[in-house]
């Protein structure tokens, strides 16, 4: 019998005993791990308020009206996409996982399933060479369709990563800013930092790839971002990995969204679980998200079908989202789909 979303993560769920539950709703509520492992950091709250800060965005139903067929293509990054909903950068198997599975297998899983899908993935980094090494050979397997994201190391370092991924033939290249005091990074003696505009621009001038920073979420990040002449920013919090106590992504996405939207390519991730999710995300100002631990699962159950499993049932959830929304294209989407009304937590599962 083929595997099904179901089967993959029941799978899943004995593979990642004791470090994931696999909730049916992956909202930060009940992880048994942090960082490492598949939660947030600290007491979890930047990773629950990336779920109840879309959850608190509503949208308004419009079913009157001649959009009959969805088309959820797009250009980013120079490639054709099927759907805005690409693979976040998951990486360090050996310590997120504990091993239950090898980083080429994860970063394969990622890559391979997303361009399977017709879509991109990114892939990680860490104090291990083995998680680079394992992303961009995943990424040169996919004929160069995924994007590695350096942690930010020294400049120089940067630069020759950058390097490997333009062999490996890489479509784009990120750095995640809001790793620049990751403990994993920096328990292993290894530096990373907060960056000037000058870096940005010193590393961005460097390579003809375009520059993506991961994990902006202010108004003057992002404007320093244009300022150093990236190409993209992914407004994200590391799914909350990095910094206790950070407000949910689509809290800050509207306001950053303003301010740079028409100067710079603007990504949103952080709690995306679902096919309204991905339409609030772009609603609220982002060209496309990514999703991370709903992947992780299905690549941890299933594989590159897991993860291309995945990630087509969530485009076929945002055509029904856009079809009931009277989206017909992803230029439909805007912020008159969205009310906002006042969350009631006592009928909110969240
Ligand atoms: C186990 C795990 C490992 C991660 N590794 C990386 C990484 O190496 N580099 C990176 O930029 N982000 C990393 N992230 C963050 C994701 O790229 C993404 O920002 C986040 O997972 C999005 O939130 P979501 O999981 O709620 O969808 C990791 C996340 C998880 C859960």
């Amino acid at each position: 019998m083929p595997a099904t979303l179901v089967s993959i993560r029941e799978r899943a769920r004995v593979l990642l005993d004791g470090i994931c539950h696999v909730c049916p709703a992956c909202d930060g509520r009940r992880c048994p791990t942090g960082v490492p492992g598949m939660g947030g950091t600290g007491t979890g709250a930047s990773f629950r308020n990336n779920v109840t800060a879309l959850a608190a965005w509503q949208v308004n139903m419009r079913v009157l009206h001649d959009r009959k067929d969805q088309d959820l293509g797009l250009r980013l990054f120079g490639q054709k996409l099927a759907f805005p909903i690409l693979g976040a950068a998951v990486a360090g198997a050996r310590v997120n996982f504990q091993g239950r599975l090898g980083e080429e297998e994860l970063a394969r899983a990622f890559v391979l399933g997303a361009a399977e899908a017709g879509s991109l993935s990114l892939t990680g980094d860490g104090p291990l060479p083995e998680l680079m090494d394992a992303g961009l050979k995943a990424i040169k397997a996919a004929g160069g369709r995924g994007i590695p994201v350096i942690k930010p190391r020294e400049d120089g370092e940067i630069v020759s990563l950058i390097r490997r991924a333009e062999d490996a033939g890489a479509v784009a290249v990120g750095i995640d800013v809001d790793a620049a005091g990751l403990v994993n990074m920096t328990r292993a003696g290894q530096l990373v930092e907060p960056k000037t505009v000058e870096q940005i621009a010193g590393i961005a001038a460097a390579t003809s790839l375009p520059l993506i920073l991961k994990g902006i979420m202010t108004v003057a990040d992002a404007e320093a971002a244009v300022a150093g002449g990236a190409a993209a920013i992914v407004v994200s919090n590391h799914g909350g990995r990095a910094l206790d106590h950070t407000p949910g992504t689509a809290a800050v996405l509207p306001e950053i969204a303003a301010a740079v939207g028409d100067k710079i390519t603007v990504l949103a991730d952080g709690g995306v679980r679902s096919g309204v999710d991905v339409l609030k995300m772009l609603a609220l100002g982002a060209r496309a998200v990514l999703v991370g631990r709903p992947l992780a699962i299905a690549a941890i159950g299933g594989g590159a079908a897991g993860v291309r499993l995945q990630l087509e049932a969530l485009a076929d959830d945002l055509a029904v989202a856009m079809r009931l929304t009277g989206c017909g294209d992803l230029g439909d989407i805007g912020p008159g789909i969205l009310a906002r009304t006042k969350l009631n937590m006592q009928n909110s599962k969240i």
